[in-house]
């Protein structure tokens, strides 16, 4: 089983209020010493586009060891800064619709796999034995073009998999997604898709991830992402809520008898720094257990 933890990005991007580059090391160097071991630290992107991640050049030298650590990448000038700092795992991204691409990255589907493309080859011959990730949103639901089908979503997945990426994330960008949806999907997917290869990046928005993770692990899914405290969202996908919270995720893999290496505990102090810095409490249900189990 695996978590990858976006917090420090998809956590964080979304946030109006500006978050020192600090608080965000000492966010992560808590989710490093929760036992978290694969983390997104940052977005190599626009930061008239996201402006909170404008840090990642800072950023990226003063995390701590310990971890992998991931960056998303839109474009070759973002892979160009990515590698100047040494990042060598980097995560692309497009959708299932051209709705939200062109809303997210100015770019319809096709025209961001071709993009891949060109990220793909650079990052390949600069970076031997790097790790690529392409993130598949709006796998469900698009917040502009409606429900989904699976089929549509394959036909993205199939196009990337030909470039050869090692991972594919799938997206319930907003948290919209049943686990009757999540069957259907993941179903056609493991036709194309090794298990090994697929991971499900759930959003909480309307509180459906927890079931969404139970109906993907029916299938053998066993890599998925998730945020510190349930912080997250998108900022071009209106109405997104946070990301499955990974206090949430670990709980219910545990009691269930699946292993994750992560403290509990340690991971419910770990978002503290950013929660003090936005003035706000905890969101996840299992954090905020654990929090008043440490009072008591
Ligand atoms: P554009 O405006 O079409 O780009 O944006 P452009 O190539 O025309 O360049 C415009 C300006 O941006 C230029 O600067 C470029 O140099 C600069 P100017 O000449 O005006 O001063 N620029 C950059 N600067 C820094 N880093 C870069 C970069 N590229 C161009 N990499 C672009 C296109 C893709 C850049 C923009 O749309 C962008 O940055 N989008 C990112 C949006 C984003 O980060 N969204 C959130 C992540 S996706 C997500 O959250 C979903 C996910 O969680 C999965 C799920 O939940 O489903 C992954
Ligand atoms: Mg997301």
């Amino acid at each position: 089983m695996t978590i990858l933890e976006v917090g420090p990005r998809d956590g964080l991007q979304n946030e109006p209020i500006p978050i020192p580059t600090e608080v965000k090391v000492e966010f992560i160097r808590g989710l490093v010493e929760s036992g978290l071991r694969e983390i997104e630290a940052t977005s190599f992107v626009s930061p008239k586009w996201v402006p909170q991640m404008g840090d990642a050049s800072d950023l990226w030298p003063q995390l701590p060891s310990g971890a992998q650590f991931s960056a998303l990448v839109p474009n070759l000038k973002g892979l160009e800064s990515a590698l100047q700092v040494g990042c060598d795992r980097i995560a692309l991204f497009t959708a299932a619709s051209d709705a939200f691409t062109l809303k997210n990255i100015n770019k319809t589907v096709l025209e961001s796999i071709e993009v891949f493309r060109e990220v793909m080859a650079a990052f390949r011959a600069q970076a031997p034995g790097g790790f690529v990730r392409a993130y598949v949103s709006t796998a469900f639901e698009c917040p502009y073009a409606g429900r989904i089908d699976p089929e549509q979503v394959m036909v993205v997945v199939e196009r990337i998999l030909e470039l050869g990426v090692d991972e594919i994330s799938i997206g319930d960008t907003i948290g919209a997604a049943s686990t009757n949806e999540v069957h259907a999907l993941t179903k056609v997917l493991l036709e194309e898709v090794s298990l090994d290869q697929l991971a499900y990046h759930f959003h909480d928005t309307r509180g459906g991830a927890i079931a969404n993770v139970a109906a993907a692990l029916e299938h053998g899914v066993h890599r998925f992402d998730a945020s510190a405290a349930g912080l997250g969202g998108c900022p071009y996908a209106p109405g997104a809520g946070g990301n499955l919270a990974t206090e949430d995720l670990v709980y219910f893999l545990e009691r269930n008898g699946v292993a994750t290496g992560i403290d509990l505990a340690k991971l419910a102090q770990a978002s503290r720094p950013v929660l003090q810095h936005l003035g706000r409490g905890p969101i996840s249900k299992v954090q905020i257990w654990e929090l008043a189990r440490e009072k008591r």
